[in-house]
C-alpha cells in the first residue's frame, strides 16, 4: 500500500519569489517541493543547482526537498546537493553513471545521507529499474520528455507505470510532466502515487483547487 504525495514542480513558480511560493504550496498541503537541476547538456534547458537549494532549505527548515536532476554527471552532485539540504535525490539512469554503474550511485547517495530515487525518460524501459527497486525509495516514470514544463502527458507510458506498480506494490511510483487535473486519473489507475505538476497548479487562478483534485485522483 501507498499514500498519495503531492510534488509541485517550483520550475513554473515566480522564481524571484522561490521562498513565498514554497511556502504557499507546503501551507495548502503539499508534502514535498519538487526541485528540477537541469545543466544544459543532459537537457536542453539550464536552471538552478545547490546555492538555490542552499536558500531554500535556509527558508523552510522541515521542507522535504525533492530534488530531480537532469544532468550527465549525477555523481558530482551528491556531495554539493547535500551540504545545500537536499532531502530526496533522483538520477536518471540515462546520464553518465559512476564506476560501479547505478548500484555504486545508490550508495553514494544513501552515504551521503538522502533518500534516493531512479528515474527514466519516456523510451527507456521500465525492466531497467528492476534490479534497484529494493534499494531505492523512489522511481519516476517521466509522462514527457525532460527539460520543460508545460508539455503534454503521454499515455503511452502508463503500462511501465502499471508494470512496475505490480512488481512493487508500497513502492513510491513518480510521475512527472503534464499531469493535471484531466491526466490524473490514467497516471492514478496505473498505480502513480507521488504527483509532480508545475504548470496545471501555478497557471491556475485555484491553485488549491488543483492540489485538492490531483491528491483526489491518487486517493479515491
Ligand atoms: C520537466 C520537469 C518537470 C516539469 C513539469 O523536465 O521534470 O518537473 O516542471 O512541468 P509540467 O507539470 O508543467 O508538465
Ligand atoms: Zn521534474
Amino acid at each position: 500500500t501507498y499514500k498519495s504525495i503531492i510534488s509541485p514542480s517550483l520550475l513554473s513558480c515566480d522564481l524571484a519569489n522561490l521562498e513565498k511560493d514554497a511556502k504557499e504550496m507546503m501551507e495548502m498541503g503539499c508534502e514535498w517541493l519538487h526541485m528540477d537541476i537541469m545543466d544544459g547538456h543532459f537537457v536542453p534547458n539550464l536552471t538552478f543547482g545547490p546555492p538555490v537549494i542552499s536558500s531554500l532549505r535556509k527558508a523552510h527548515k522541515d521542507a522535504f526537498i525533492d530534488c530531480h536532476l537532469m544532468v550527465t554527471e549525477p555523481a558530482k552532485w551528491v556531495a554539493p546537493l547535500q551540504k545545500a539540504g537536499a532531502s530526496n535525490f533522483t538520477f536518471h539512469i540515462e546520464s553518465e553513471m559512476p564506476e560501479g554503474g547505478p548500484k555504486a550511485m545508490i550508495k553514494m547517495v544513501k552515504d551521503a545521507g538522502m533518500k534516493v530515487g531512479i528515474v527514466i525518460k519516456p523510451k527507456t524501459p521500465i525492466e531497467e529499474v528492476f534490479p534497484y527497486v529494493d534499494d531505492i525509495d523512489l522511481v519516476l516514470i517521466m509522462t514527457v520528455e525532460p527539460g520543460f514544463s508545460g508539455q503534454k502527458f503521454m499515455p503511452d507510458v502508463m503500462p511501465k507505470v502499471k508494470a512496475l506498480r505490480e512488481k512493487a506494490p508500497d513502492l513510491n511510483i513518480q510521475v512527472d510532466g503534464g499531469l493535471s487535473p484531466t491526466t490524473i486519473d490514467s497516471a492514478a489507475e496505473a498505480g502513480a502515487n507521488v504527483i509532480v505538476a508545475a504548470s496545471a497548479i501555478f497557471g491556475s487562478d485555484d491553485r488549491q483547487g488543483v492540489i485538492n483534485s490531483l491528491r483526489a485522483g491518487v486517493d479515491k
